[in-house]
């Protein structure tokens, strides 16, 4: 839907407001996109900035978290017994009779959520201390896991339900935080405590219940069941024989690294209900279920130092030099950091005792610091570790400002293009003597390379410098999608790449792209759109200096061969913001197939922009309202109007 929002009186504004407002949080059934509401907002506040209106929606996006109102469990929410050997676990397992239920331990933050008897959601807490914890009920309406509503009557129509769960970001979603955020599990309790509750949205949080009180039924297995009637999602869990515990968590280490999620175990339970009511509790866990870890993936150890190595980027890094330690069965001597504003929240200091950890037993990962201890604190270095010149820190990360010609991000540079283009021969030693000698500076000056400048180097005979040159002048044709990933942008890699290309098409229309439309790409967040813009005008040096050697394949030319005929010929036109009904690609292809040409930006000879209906419109969309502004002749559509017109 487009909104006609320079045309509404204040009035009008705020009843759209009001009735969106309720859209979204009451009934979750938004009209529009939160984009779309922003500019509702906007406009009232800059018409009437006392409007009631604006005091009843919640406050601007923000990473703050709020005051929560405490809750009282009903029971306290306990821990897990935990243990680290088959020994430990029969042991454990000798004191009690029957099957248990083995499911992974998912590394997330447990959380109480109630029904009322009606089956409505009515509460959702966080387990605090295990006695109290914070009521985040209207964050958890965010969650798609959590029902707002399960079937309600028998067997809880007396008092309701209360289903206790873990809530967790899965880790494709994670994927996206990796540089900001040490792990998923401290990301999503961050998420769940956001002020606002459509921050906590935008996480794409998950959840899953394991367990259901007060409902006396009779075993775990039962109360998975009902769990599953709910539609609430479950862990995959198996009824076993004691015998089975150790074949049960071999099997689920196995499957570890398949997971979309975090896992530091394997839970055990007894199903008899009757019989974890015969084993009763300890003042802190219970007795009749223990969480049996995988071993060796966390160690405290101590840091001894700090290295900074420079990366492609001309980013400095962070790296931390500890005391060895034994981390799934191998000894771990470094850490990424990942960068220093990281760092500088984990509080590191010389000395520090730091719990190390090899999450999905793959990367080392610091996780926290346990003890900070006296010695110094850690600084940025003030110079280049590589070529010594200063240093600047921008947002959480620190560069060499020796753009260019900081020799170790030169040599990461050429190593990266040359291992995207996949050419074969040009090793690290090699292109190091290419850089000293003044023959490669750029990576296009590995395609003006000549037989005479290789043999001036040490150890290069006739036959092996022809076949060099042989081997880069094999790729002066070049998929779009590698072009873009050899330029050596940090977030541009293999995914927002193919993204990319997908979505644009051309080189062209790649170099034109804002952080605004790129954002509105699913997966594509603002940082990485930030970062991928950013990159992409520094980079515009080198593409057009390779673009004079390279010729780009796999990609559709803009101006291609349009159709001569159909009734779009003649028209030019431009998507901007995502649509809804289906891709931008194949919304192009409609385009051309009746004639119709794809434009590159918003110009004079524009005559059509179309603004999708999923929102982010952004600078297109304003440009192309000044552009009418002064008399242009550019038409702007909405996704609808459009699709009525190519007769969808
Ligand atoms: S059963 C006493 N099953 O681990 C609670 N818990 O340290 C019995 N957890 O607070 C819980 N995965 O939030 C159970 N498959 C699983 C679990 C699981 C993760 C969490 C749970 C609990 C913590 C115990």
């Amino acid at each position: 839907m487009t909104l006609k929002i320079a045309r509404m009186t204040v009035k009008e504004l705020e009843e759209a407001i009001r009735h969106h407002n309720r859209l979204y949080f009451e009934l979750q059934k938004p009209e529009i996109t939160d984009y779309e509401f922003d500019q509702l907002v906007l406009r009232l506040k800059k018409l009437n900035p006392d409007s009631p209106v604006l005091s009843e929606i919640p406050p601007d996006f923000s990473v703050e978290q709020k005051e929560f109102r405490k809750v009282s469990h009903t029971s306290e929410m306990l821990s897990l017994d935990k243990c680290y050997s088959e020994k430990e676990i029969q042991e454990w397992a000798e004191k009690f009779e029957g099957d248990l239920i083995a499911s992974p331990k998912i590394d997330g933050c447990a959380t109480e959520i109630r029904y009322n008897s009606k089956g409505e959601l009515i509460l959702a807490a966080t387990r605090g201390d295990g006695m109290v914890g914070e009521d985040i009920t209207a964050n958890a309406r965010m969650i798609r896991d959590i029902p707002q509503k399960i079937p309600s009557g028998p067997p809880f129509s007396k008092g309701g339900a209360e289903i206790r769960g873990e809530i967790y970001m899965k880790l494709s979603v994670f994927k996206k935080y990796k540089r900001e955020f040490a792990n998923p599990r401290n990301l999503a309790a961050g998420a769940i405590k956001q002020k606002d509750p459509r921050k906590t949205r935008d996480y794409q949080l998950s959840f899953f219940g394991y367990d259901i009180l007060g409902l006396s039924l009779k075993s775990e297995g039962e109360k998975i069941e009902l769990l599953k009637s709910f539609h609430i999602p479950t862990v995959e869990a198996r009824q076993i024989p004691k015998e089975k515990m150790q074949g049960t968590y071999d099997y689920f280490l196995s499957k570890r690294d398949s997971w979309d999620y975090e896992t530091d175990g394997v839970v055990f339970k007894v199903n008899q209900v009757k019989e974890q009511e015969r084993l009763g509790f300890t003042a802190h866990h219970p007795r009749y279920a223990i969480a049996y870890k995988f071993q060796g993936d966390s160690g405290v150890t101590t840091l001894k130092d700090v290295e900074w190595s420079v990366a492609r980027t001309g980013v400095i890094t962070p790296v931390g030099v500890v005391d060895p330690v034994q981390l799934s069965g191998a000894s771990v001597t470094h850490v990424s950091l990942h960068n220093y504003g990281l760092m500088k929240k984990l509080g590191l200091r010389k000395g520090s005792k730091v719990l190390m950890m090899r999450r999905g037993g793959v990367i080392p990962n610091l996780e926290s610091v346990v003890e900070a201890g006296r010695g110094a604190a850690i600084e940025m270095p003030k110079k280049c570790p590589s070529c010594g010149f200063a240093t600047e820190l921008i947002d959480d990360f620190v560069y060499c400002t020796n753009k260019g010609g900081c020799r170790k991000a030169k040599m990461e540079e050429l190593e990266h293009f040359i291992k995207v283009i996949e050419c074969d021969g040009f090793g690290e030693k090699l292109i190091a003597q290419l850089y000293e000698n003044g023959f490669v500076k750029d990576p296009a000056d590995f395609y003006q390379l000549k037989r005479e400048d290789l043999l001036e180097l040490e150890r290069m005979g006739e036959i092996l410098a022809t076949k060099l040159i042989g081997n880069i002048q094999a790729k002066r044709q070049l998929p779009l999608d590698l072009f873009v990933r050899s330029l050596g942008i940090r977030e541009l890699a293999k995914h927002t790449s193919k993204i990319l290309v997908r979505e644009f098409k051309t080189l062209d229309r790649i170099l034109k792209v804002g952080e605004e439309e790129l954002s509105a790409i699913h997966t594509i967040g603002p940082v990485i759109a930030r970062e991928v813009v950013e990159g992409l005008r520094k980079r515009r040096g080198v593409i057009e200096k390779l673009l004079r050697h390279v010729t780009l394949v796999g990609a559709t030319p803009r101006t291609g061969s349009p159709l001569r005929e159909g009734p779009f010929f003649g028209k030019k036109f431009l998507f901007t913001g995502s649509l809804l009904a289906m891709e931008r690609g194949q919304a192009e292809k409609l385009v051309e197939g009746k004639g119709g040409e794809i434009a590159g930006g918003v110009t004079q000879d524009l005559d059509y922009l179309v603004v999708g209906d999923g929102g982010g419109a952004g600078s297109k969309l304003d440009k192309a309202k000044k552009l009418q502004a002064k008399g242009g002749k550019v038409q702007i559509l909405s996704e609808g109007e459009w699709r009525k017109w190519v007769g969808l």
